[in-house]
């Protein structure tokens, strides 16, 4: 089969489109054709192996994983012989333990959920890791009816979920991003702040839920703009090379320990019931994956290279056959 595959940690200049062998199923898995596959920040961290400190467990000198991908959606063609849950032939979507980014993923069964009909393969492959993230985020921070929310990096994969998942619960909604993205912001249903006129922080309003998809802002400054008793949600995986967001969130953790103000760290795990939620909001037309390009699976070290910034505009969908 085709696949994505890297021997050391860089740029996409070190991705090839290459053949490798199919992967064999365990007990506990299926075997998935692959029929769209989306990019994460996670992916290109992975890739180049920063922060350095991901290396204790991704690998110290070369990765051990050759092919990245969590984000998969596609087709059951094999069943492990203690699956009773899916037979060949189900559409599936869900968070893979890498590898995704191939003709061919062997898959957790139970990481798994069902496709509906009317969600395209390529929404369903951007759902698992960046809508899950938004809607466990807002969910930690409370949101509801009448909430003032900010989304910092409201552009971006996680970003333009987390608008649409405040919206669609009545909130009022405010996304911070870049000028070139101000347009897409307001339609997903927020006010928009342009960060590179404003900054949020210095301003007279404040939000009972702030989710920081972008750091760069210092806690106090933060802080001051988040009502009394009101949610700092820390989302961001950006930060030094060398110990990345760690710091940061160390900080919020031991700051939200002592304040009224709740400090949280947002840390996103696999629900296949919040999956089903999701897509079925997709399906209902009430949220709309931002897919900023879809691209056959043969030109990711191209759309990688495109990418290696951080200036998303939603999601990367790859496409597969
Ligand atoms: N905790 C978890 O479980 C979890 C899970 C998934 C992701 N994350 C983290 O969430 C963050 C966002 O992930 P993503 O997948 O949405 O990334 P992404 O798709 O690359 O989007 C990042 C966004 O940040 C915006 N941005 C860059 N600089 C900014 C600034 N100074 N102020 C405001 N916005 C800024 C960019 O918009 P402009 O082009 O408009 O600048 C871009 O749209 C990452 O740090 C990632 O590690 C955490």
């Amino acid at each position: 089969m085709k696949a994505i595959v890297r021997d050391t940690y860089g740029t996409a200049d070190v991705l090839r489109y290459a053949d490798v062998p199919r992967p064999a199923v365990g007990p506990d898995q299926v075997l998935v054709r692959v029929r769209a596959c989306s990019l994460n920040f996670a992916d290109r961290a992975a890739l180049r192996g920063e922060p350095a400190v991901t290396r204790l467990a991704w690998g110290l000198r070369r990765p051990k994983e050759p092919i990245l991908g969590r984000d998969v959606a596609g087709t059951v063609v094999e069943v492990g012989a203690k699956v009773t849950r899916w037979q060949p032939g189900d559409d599936v979507f869900g968070e893979t333990e890498q590898r995704g980014f191939a003709e061919y993923v062997a898959a957790p069964a139970d990481h798994l959920a069902r496709k509906p009909a009317g969600v395209a393969f390529e929404q369903a492959a951007t759902l698992p890791v960046a809508a899950t993230t938004a809607l466990q985020a807002l969910r930690l921070g409370g949101v509801e009816a009448g909430s003032r929310v900010l989304v910092n990096g409201a552009s971006g994969g996680v970003g333009t979920f987390a608008v649409q998942l405040a919206a669609d619960l009545g909130a009022q909604v405010t996304g911070v991003c870049s000028t070139r993205n101000t347009e897409l912001v307001r339609s997903l249903g927020a006010e928009v702040v342009d960060y590179t006129r404003v900054d949020f922080t210095r301003g007279d309003r404040s939000y009972d839920v702030i989710v920081d998809l972008a750091g760069g802002h210092r806690l106090a400054a933060l802080r001051r703009v988040l009502a009394p008793g009101g949610v700092y949600l820390s989302g961001s995986g950006s930060g030094g090379r060398v110990l990345g967001p760690l710091p940061h969130l160390l900080t919020v953790t031991a700051l939200g320990a002592v304040t009224r103000q709740r400090l949280l760290v947002v840390a996103a795990r696999r629900d296949t019931a919040d999956l089903d939620h999701l897509a079925g909001l997709v399906a209902a037309g009430r949220i709309t994956p931002v897919i900023e390009a879809v691209s056959p699976l043969a030109q990711a070290p191209g759309v990688f290279r495109a990418l290696d910034t951080d200036h998303a505009r939603g999601k990367i969908v790859l496409t597969c056959g």
